[in-house]
């Protein structure tokens, strides 16, 4: 697969997971409602940032970001994906964070300061794995892919016989 069809198709696996989280559920409330709405998500989000700040294998990246300004971005991000009404956000999630290198364990420990901060706001388990859903299908526009493990999987050269 040539390189840009390659990242053709990962904007739309992350503009899907994204979109389809956003449409209500014909049955019930959005995942934003059952989170708390603005101030459910606010909340979710400081803790998250916060989160960061304190977490080792992150902390470092966030040294001169500016805090109030990152917030207010997270949240219009997490709010459209979770389906809240009239919030856009209008950033490029890929083109911010390709220049940072991330690793795989940097994004894991992100995801693990969402999902300590959606913990310690007593969401469900059910809301839990959605969220945690939408926040793996953002992974291939943060992940700098030539530093995964699935890089890893498919050797070079078949091993040596002994
Ligand atoms: C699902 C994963 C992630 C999402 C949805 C996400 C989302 C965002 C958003 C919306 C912003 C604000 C950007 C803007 O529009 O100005 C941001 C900033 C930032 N992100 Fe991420 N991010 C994710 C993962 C990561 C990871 C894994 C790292 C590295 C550890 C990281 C490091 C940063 C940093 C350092 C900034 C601040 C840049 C600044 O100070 O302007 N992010 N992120």
């Amino acid at each position: 697969m040539t390189k840009m069809l390659k990242s053709l198709l990962a904007a739309t696996v992350l503009m899907f997971s994204l979109g389809a989280s956003a449409s209500e559920e014909a049955t019930g409330p959005s995942l934003f409602d059952r989170l708390g709405g603005e101030a459910g998500a606010r909340q979710i989000v400081a803790d998250t940032y916060h989160n960061h700040t304190v977490n080792p294998i992150v902390k470092n990246r966030f040294s001169y970001s500016d805090a109030e300004y990152v917030k207010q971005r997270v949240y219009e991000i997490f709010a459209m994906a979770t389906g809240a009404p009239e919030v856009t956000y209008d950033g490029d999630l890929a083109a911010i964070h390709k220049p940072m290198n991330i690793n795989e364990m940097e994004f894991n420990a992100i995801v693990d300061d969402v999902m300590a901060a959606l913990a310690k706001n007593n969401v469900a388990q059910q809301e839990q794995n959605e969220v945690l859903a939408i926040l793996w299908g953002a992974r291939p526009a943060i992940v700098n892919m030539n530093v995964t493990t699935q890089t890893l999987t498919v050797p070079a050269e078949p091993a040596p016989a002994h």
